[in-house]
């Protein structure tokens, strides 16, 4: 099949990659030129400098014949002469912070490929063409999609929804084995057209291939990612604050307790001091948005949002109220800004607030370390007076008053013995994902102070 891709991101490069890894002819289409220089560039390092999935760069260029990357609309013409589906993966964040979705990207694209539709075939338009938001929208997104279409005078097309489920860090792992596809359509022909660009996984025995319409496509995405979000809540909010309020409580025990029953499951089990990325968070005030626009009471999302800021704003705030620590003048050292391992997704990394945090307390010093997401952090913190980037995570705490432990790297785990071996001061350490539990009683004997999510204050 002939596959147009409409936004190079996390969603649109993955999906493209694995569509060629499938047999398929791919184009992949942004506006943002840099990016596609690299991502077209052949090279497997320049690939994954742009774009920080693993596996992605190999399969890349091992497709190298089967898919292009342009910013030449000319090129997107003539690809959809023979196109058979046009996968919409642009950005839809929050306006503001009004639980909306910001449509423009996605409604800018669509015009721009309407205007493209009606030319093909000579001005005929007489091959069937399937548009497919693959970007998380709004539940009734196939009707504007279609009213869009119609405005322009397209014919011969259908809109579907399938979402997509990718979890950052193994975007590529998991699209290779996904445990669904959802796909969402009103027409035969266009569920005939999604069965072929999905054939490799249609039939598979451990692949749930769903076919629903396509609000209940759209909606299934965001339920889902409200779910997940809700999880993490519970965790950190009710979960992790009972354990930080009882002495003698490990969140670890209290862990094996709970997920061990099957219906709660063991997803989403661990403390941190916040759930970040590109999605939980926005999904979630999406549907909290249309929920309340269709006058219904969305009490329980706005909730769920509302603890997980509490969680960042407490986990700050114990430093000051439990270990009195002062920040102004201090030497900060922080260690991840990734919104988790295995990224270098910056979008609603708490690492963003934490820096703000800091900056308003008149630190003295913020060093920063992080293994792949530093130059997308530099972009909103340039290296001044007061920030300064370190190459190694060793340089950022050898001098620091406080280490703060903001993403889950797993190299972070073994800190715990340069802190003890080697620092000449013994600066508070802030734990936010729990890294360094297996070494806390040895830190505390040593004369370190704990402010870690899910513990009392330990010292
Ligand atoms: N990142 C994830 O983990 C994830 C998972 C599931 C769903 N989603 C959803 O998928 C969608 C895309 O997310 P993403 O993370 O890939 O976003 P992204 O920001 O990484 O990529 C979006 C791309 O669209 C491009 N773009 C913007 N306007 C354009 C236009 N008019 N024409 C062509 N390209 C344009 C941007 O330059 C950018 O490269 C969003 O709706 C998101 O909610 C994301």
């Amino acid at each position: 099949m002939n596959i147009l891709y409409i936004g190079a991101g996390f969603v649109g490069t993955c999906s493209a990659a694995i569509s060629a890894d499938s047999g398929h002819n791919v184009l992949v289409y942004d506006i943002d030129a840099k990016k596609i220089e690299k991502l077209g560039s052949g090279d497997r390092d320049t690939i994954e400098s742009c774009l920080y999935e693993k596996g992605l760069g190999d399969m890349l260029v091992r497709h190298a014949d089967r898919i292009s990357f342009t910013t030449q609309y000319t090129e997107v013409e003539h690809f959809l002469d023979t196109c058979d589906a046009v996968f919409m993966c642009l950005p839809t964040p929050e306006v503001g912070e009004s639980g909306e979705s910001d449509l423009s990207f996605y409604k800018a694209a669509a015009n721009e490929l309407a205007v493209a539709l009606t030319k093909r075939n000579n001005g005929t338009q007489e091959k069937r063409i399937v548009i497919v938001n693959k970007s998380t929208v709004p539940i009734d997104m196939v009707d504007q999609t279609a009213h869009i279409m119609d405005g322009h005078g397209v014919k011969a097309y259908g809109v579907v929804s399938n979402p997509e489920f990718l979890v950052e860090g193994k975007a590529i792992q998991g699209a290779m084995k996904p445990d669904r596809i959802v796909v969402g359509a009103w027409t035969p022909e266009d569920f005939a057209v999604m069965r072929n660009v999905y054939q490799r996984f249609y039939d598979a025995p451990d692949v749930k291939y769903l076919e629903v319409n396509p609000k209940e496509a759209a909606a299934g995405k965001l339920l889902a990612n409200y779910y997940l979000f809700a999880k993490l809540a519970v965790c950190f909010d009710v979960i992790g604050r009972t354990a930080e309020t009882f002495s003698d409580i490990q969140f670890e025990s209290i862990r094996k307790i709970v997920a061990s029953d099957a219906r709660i499951g063991g997803w989403g089990f661990y403390d941190s001091l916040y759930a970040g990325g590109s999605c939980l968070i926005k999904d979630a005030r999406s549907l909290s948005y249309q929920l309340q626009t269709n006058g219904k009471e969305a009490t329980l999302v706005n909730e769920t949002y509302t603890a997980n800021r509490r969680q960042l704003e407490t986990f700050l705030a114990r430093a000051e109220r439990e270990a009195g620590f002062v920040w102004q003048g201090k030497k900060v050292a922080l260690l991840g800004t990734a919104f988790k391992r295995d990224t270098n997704d910056i979008r609603n990394t708490p690492s963003i607030d934490i820096a703000h945090f800091c900056q308003e307390r008149n630190v003295e010093e913020i060093a920063i370390y992080d293994p792949s997401a530093l130059p997308m952090f530099q972009e909103l913190f340039p290296a001044s007076a007061t920030i300064r980037y370190t190459s190694h995570e060793f340089d950022a705490i050898k001098d620091a008053d406080v280490v703060i432990l903001a993403t889950d790297w797993p190299q972070f785990r073994g800190l715990a013995d340069v802190m003890i071996g080697e620092l000449k001061k013994k600066p508070l350490v802030m734990d936010g994902r729990r890294m360094l539990q297996h070494r806390y009683h040895d830190l505390q004997e040593a004369g370190f102070g704990i402010i870690a999510v899910g513990s009392p204050f330990l010292s």
